[in-house]
């Protein structure tokens, strides 16, 4: 094992790092400062040959000034927010917009926008690296000044798990997520449609034209959104089912069946056959954001390697709690309070058949 660390550039006048956690596998994965992004994830095939699985930059300035929010910490709330407003305790607060009317992924600077601080550490069982942000009262319209923790470990059975903390003097909401794109292919393979996905989400968010969820859950029971038994991405990709045309492609809340608290099992599955691939997601988290790269057409930004994307390149599968959820009570609460400790964990973990 061993980590390792080089200077990466500079955004909002701080120096901002990499560091490379390297585990006996040959797996590694490559973190950024700038919102704690993971920038490369090199995971062995069947026959052990490595290959990046995740979408990213080479150039720093790309991180600051492109959309995708690629690899990204978000925060302080995953997915969108109607029309950037919210009343907690008989306070109407307003945060950023800035997606058409509505707030996305912790506004204008959130913190995929923030340097964090980064200490690395090699343990028993893997390499971790523990980026840390104080959040002041107010930024981007939130309450409460926000001291939040994320622990990244690249563990020796090659799963990457990412540990959330954070802790606030007011009362405040919360749905912290990670942004990381995957192709299992290799990040420069094209299309995920024959990618073999499972979820155990029983029913997902329907949204309006916006993505902001209409309030209603859907039975996945025969639609196009019922991965419970293992199909491609691809098989049922049919842009004219309303749901699908709304948003471009699956960019959905999806709603697991049960509960894994704590952790005992994958909530989810991704095979991808020709390297033989799997990564199972483990969480404690309620959903994810199962999201099939609809918006990855831009040509100002190139990817690793002058890479261009194209649509439904790569995935992500964003764990956190209902999107909008601070303007509806029936949905999993997002509230912390004083005193209160946030604490959450995901792990993406790598295998092979
Ligand atoms: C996803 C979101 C998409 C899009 C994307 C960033 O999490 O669900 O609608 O905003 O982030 O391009």
């Amino acid at each position: 094992m061993n980590i390792e660390k080089c200077y990466f550039g500079e955004a909002f006048g701080k120096a901002v790092d990499k560091y490379t956690l390297t585990v006996d596998s040959g797996m590694s994965v490559s973190i950024i400062t700038l919102g704690g992004a993971v920038n490369k994830l090199l995971v062995p095939d069947r026959e052990g040959k490595l290959a990046d699985v995740v979408g990213g930059y080479d150039d720093l300035a790309d991180y600051v000034e492109g959309d995708g929010y690629q690899g990204a910490i978000i925060g302080r709330f995953g997915n969108r927010i109607a029309k950037g407003t919210f009343t907690l305790d008989g306070v109407d607060y307003k945060l950023f917009i800035n997606n058409g009317p509505n707030h996305l992924h912790g506004g204008r600077l959130g913190f995929s926008h923030k340097v964090w601080d980064a200490e690395a550490g090699i343990e028993e069982d893997g390499c971790t690296l523990t980026l840390r942000y104080t959040s002041p009262d107010g930024e981007e319209g939130y309450p409460g000044t926000l001291k939040v923790t994320v622990t990244y470990k690249l563990s020796q059975d090659n799963a990457l798990s990412i540990k959330y903390h954070a802790v606030t003097d007011k009362k405040t909401v919360l749905n912290l997520t990670n942004h990381t794109y995957f192709n299992l292919g290799g990040f420069a393979s094209g299309k995920i449609f024959d990618h073999e996905l499972w979820i155990d989400a029983d029913s997902f968010l329907e949204t309006d034209e916006t993505l902001i969820p209409t309030g209603k859950k859907i039975s996945v029971e025969g639609t196009a959104f019922d991965f419970r038994t293992p199909k491609t991405i691809g098989r049922d990709f049919d842009l004219s089912y309303e749901p699908l045309r709304i948003a471009g492609g699956y960019d959905h809340c999806m709603n697991f069946t049960k509960r894994a608290e704590p952790m005992s099992e994958a909530r989810a599955r991704v095979y991808e056959q020709r390297s033989g691939r799997v990564m199972e997601v483990w969480t404690d988290q309620p959903c994810v954001q199962f999201y099939s790269g609809n918006f990855l057409n831009n040509p100002d930004h190139d990817f690793k390697g002058g890479y261009k994307q194209g649509l439904q390149n790569m995935f992500c599968l964003e764990t956190q709690k209902m999107p909008d959820s601070v303007n509806r009570p029936d949905f999993t609460d997002c509230t912390l309070d004083v005193g209160e400790t946030y604490e959450t964990i995901t792990v993406y973990k790598f295998l092979t058949k």
